[in-house]
């Protein structure tokens, strides 16, 4: 969705706004505004459609002194990608901008109250709304004004403002979307995201749905929406700028691409045992709970719905109860049976995707056990849930996930075994046998990047292809998805994944010598049924990729191109199977010149429903 960033302290606020929304642009990127507060009390802003090159381009140095300053990027839900509706918005006096991510459900009554008081409107946006509003509740104190228009506007929102009048302050809110503040030394920040001001405070506050942050050089004052003061904890970040930065790759997608083996070691990390055993203690907790429970559904989206979806696989095998994949922004809307009998696991990247928060919290309502798998700490989904699993990946910044979904998969998988092993439901030594088969993959991931020559040859040959059929069969299935989604993704072309064996039943129409069909046939129990498959496909003269387990000697038979990955069992292999395609996806991306981190029209967390 947008990113927000903040400042107010005695350093010249614009270039820290510039920086911070350069480091939060994978947020949105139709959109770039800064307003600061000059030196001689104004508030001066600049906005520009299109990414924040076009509003550095413009600005061509000339910000600027003083502070305090807010900015914003932004994904556009209400109104054009236009300068007009980019943010900040100001009030009618000029006194007063303000950004926000979020919508505001209501803001069409509230609108059109304020237009019959007279207030005048520029954009067509849902967010200056909140400007104007914030005007008319404004009798010297900023902070109880914001109070005041909050109490009367429904939505999501994380919001910065600032005032000429309160020249040491910015005042911060957040509903449903999140925000931080982070505490200088002498200054204060808003943020969307810790990467857009690590580099000036390791100290953050995350702040809680429906918090207002009044934020000054000296200190922050946390309220609630009631007016009451509240405490809330500073979290310490434990990782560096670097590890935000492309550190001498082109691309953040392919720094994340190489970073897996290491996240995969880090999301083993504490999890699974020398010998093999696996037991996640973050579960500890609702343990007796997880021995009631009768199904599980499993949900998220796009990609995290595809890691779902192979964890549900391996749950129904390895526990033995009914488990299913959910897409989030299906499941409020049509609810499967939930009681306090059903464990639904959310499975975030961002923790902040508003499509799978919203049927977690009906969940909780109907007493389900809620277990989430996230990327960052301290997101929303975290505070739906009774226990949370981190993926500890790293931070993600490419649009495009690659390292989260690979980690979504490895902790599902290490939390169905945990679940096996809980319940009974497989013998020890088997469990055992597992956790060494996880231990490998750090290894095996670098082993199978090293095809990244190969894979690029493939890449370049194909990189003209106007369509894609992907196919895969069991935990091979979400793989094929998975594969077609970032192509669509990163390269724009279509892409489309398929049950191996639905193939025949309707999308083989599709397949014919410019369209190349990439199959997951890595050993496992149908791998002669994909084979067939395969088979079905090579007849109709497609050109066939096949990602294939070394030492398969008969593969080469139906498919022109294998791409050999190293042996693991099958319900490990997703881990795996899914690094070619990504090197795939991104080397045709790369082939016809997209733009790998941010493809058009995405955003990396989508916080509306
Ligand atoms: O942050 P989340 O994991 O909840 O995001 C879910 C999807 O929006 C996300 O996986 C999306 O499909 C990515 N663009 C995939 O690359």
């Amino acid at each position: 969705m947008c990113g927000i960033v903040g400042y107010v302290g005695p350093r010249d606020a614009a270039p820290i706004l510039i920086e911070g929304l350069r480091r939060l642009e994978y947020r949105g990127y139709d959109s770039a505004g800064i307003a600061v507060m000059t030196a001689n009390g104004k508030v001066f802003i600049e906005k520009k459609a299109g990414k924040l090159t076009n509003l550095t381009e413009h600005l061509n140095g000339d910000t600027p002194a003083g502070g305090p300053g807010i900015g914003h990027t932004r994904w556009a839900t209400h109104g054009l990608p236009n300068d007009t509706n980019a943010h900040p918005h100001a009030d009618c006096t000029g006194q007063l901008a303000l950004i926000h991510n979020g919508i505001i459900e209501n803001y069409v009554e509230i609108k059109a109250r304020l237009v019959a008081e007279g207030h005048r409107f520029i954009s067509e946006t849902d967010t200056e709304v909140l400007a104007h509003l914030i005007e008319t509740k404004y009798h010297g104190d900023l902070v109880e004004a914001v109070r005041a228009a909050l109490g009367e506007v429904r939505g999501a929102y994380a919001i910065g403002v600032m005032h000429t009048d309160h020249p040491e302050r910015i005042v911060g809110a957040r509903m449903n979307v999140p925000l931080i503040v982070g505490l200088g030394d002498g200054e204060g920040f808003l943020a969307s995201d810790v990467p857009a001001i690590l580099e000036h405070t390791k100290n953050v506050v995350i702040l809680h749905e429906g918090d207002i942050a009044d934020v000054t050089p000296t200190g922050t004052r946390i309220l609630s929406l009631d007016g009451t003061e509240v405490q809330r904890d500073t979290t310490e970040i434990r990782w560096d700028i670097e590890a935000a930065e492309k550190g001498g790759f082109p691309h953040f997608t392919l720094k994340e691409i190489y970073e897996q083996p290491h996240a995969i070691q880090e999301s083993l990390r504490g999890r699974v045992a020398a010998n093999g055993s696996v037991r996640l203690t973050e579960l500890d907790g609702v343990a007796d709970r997880l021995r009631e429970i009768d199904r599980v559904y499993i949900v998220g989206c796009g990609t995290a719905s595809y890691a779902a979806h192979v964890a549900a696989y391996l749950i129904q095998e390895w526990v033995g109860i009914p488990a299913t994949m959910q897409v989030g922004s299906e499941m409020r809307y049509s609810p499967p049976p939930l009681d306090e009998r059903t464990l639904v696991i959310g499975v975030s990247q961002s923790g902040e995707t508003a499509d799978t928060l919203a049927p977690l919290k009906l969940a909780a309502e109907r007493g389900a056990a809620i277990v989430v798998v996230t990327n960052v700490v301290g997101s929303a989904i975290t505070r739906a849930a009774d226990a949370v699993c981190y993926l500890q990946a790293g931070p993600e910044i490419a649009v495009a996930s690659t390292k989260a979904f690979v980690t979504q998969v490895l902790v599902l998988q290490m939390i169905a075994l945990h679940l096996a092993g809980l319940r009974g439901t497989m013998p020890s030594n088997r469990i055992r046998t597992y956790g060494l088969a996880l231990r490998t993959l750090p290894r095996l991931a670098a082993q199978t990047l090293k095809l990244a020559p190969q894979i690029k040859k493939l890449a370049q040959r194909f990189a003209g292809a106007r369509d894609f059929i992907f196919i895969g069969r069991g935990v091979g299935f979400p793989i094929a998805m998975e594969g077609a989604l970032k192509l669509k993704e990163l390269s724009y072309v279509h892409a489309e994944g398929y049950a191996a064996g639905e193939l025949k039943h309707g999308p083989i129409a599709l397949l014919d010598p410019e369209t190349p069909l990439v199959a997951i046939a890595t050993q496992g129990a149908i791998y002669e049924k994909v084979a067939s498959n395969v088979a079905e496909a090579r007849a109709r003269s497609a050109p066939v990729i096949a990602i294939a387990t070394e030492g398969d000697d008969q593969i080469d038979h139906y498919a022109q191109d294998v791409i050999y990955v190293p042996e693991t069992p099958e319900a490990i292999s997703p881990v795996i199977a899914v690094l070619p395609l990504q090197i795939l996806a991104y080397e045709i991306a790369v082939a016809r010149g997209t733009d790998v981190d941010q493809p058009r029209n995405l955003a990396k967390s989508v916080t509306v429903e």
